[in-house]
């Protein structure tokens, strides 16, 4: 038996201001999500846990108080909308209404202009996925995009699907897997 866990970085300012991308710090919430989900963690006393960030900064913070080794991965590096970085939604429809359409038709196939499609992102966290494979009482802080694609291998979610998994703030996924049965639970934190 295999168990993964899996967050998303706290509530970053981006989040506050409804902008994509970028590499923004966690908000005033999202600092407080770092301190409870390393409480919550640590209270497990997990054997050999490790944590596995993406290299933006809102990731790291969030696991800041969580005493474990940690390595950052690019691959787990929240999807790259290129030329739309840094927009509110509202903004890429005033100045990219068309891209915006095309995204809300196809949104696993849609690659942004400069950026990525989700189905490149499926291709990106492969070898995180082999890694995870192997793994058990890793805790994975990534971003919204990045764990719908890897949530997905583990819940055998149909692909079409994957650019629209629920996947909140400031809640805990835990993952167990037997040969091919899986289990997934989720603590959402009170904040
Ligand atoms: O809004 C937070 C965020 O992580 C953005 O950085 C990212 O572009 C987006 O979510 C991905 O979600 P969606 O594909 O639904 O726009």
């Amino acid at each position: 038996q295999q168990t993964l866990y899996f967050s998303r970085h706290g509530e970053s300012e981006f989040n506050v201001l409804g902008k994509i991308g970028g590499d923004a710090p966690l908000s005033p919430r999202g600092r407080m999500y770092a301190q409870s989900l390393a409480k919550h963690i640590q209270a497990l006393n997990l054997p050999s846990l490790q944590v596995w960030t993406s290299t933006l900064q809102r990731t790291k913070a969030t696991s800041a108080h969580i005493n474990a080794p940690k390595q950052h991965l690019p691959e787990l590096d929240e999807i790259y909308s290129g030329d739309c970085e840094n927009l509110t939604y509202e903004e890429l429809q005033e100045r990219f209404p068309r891209e915006l359409a095309r995204r809300d038709h196809e949104k696993l196939k849609y690659r942004y202009p400069q950026g990525e499609s989700y189905l490149d992102v499926m291709r990106r966290v492969v070898p995180v996925l082999n890694q995870l494979e192997c793994e058990s009482n890793v805790l994975t802080i990534s971003h919204q995009a990045v764990l719908r694609c890897i949530l997905a291998y583990f819940l055998d979610t149909p692909i079409e699907e994957v650019p629209y998994i629920h996947v909140p703030l400031h809640t805990i996924i835990k993952i167990t897997l037997q040969g091919y049965n899986y289990n997934m639970e989720t603590v959402k934190m009170p904040i």
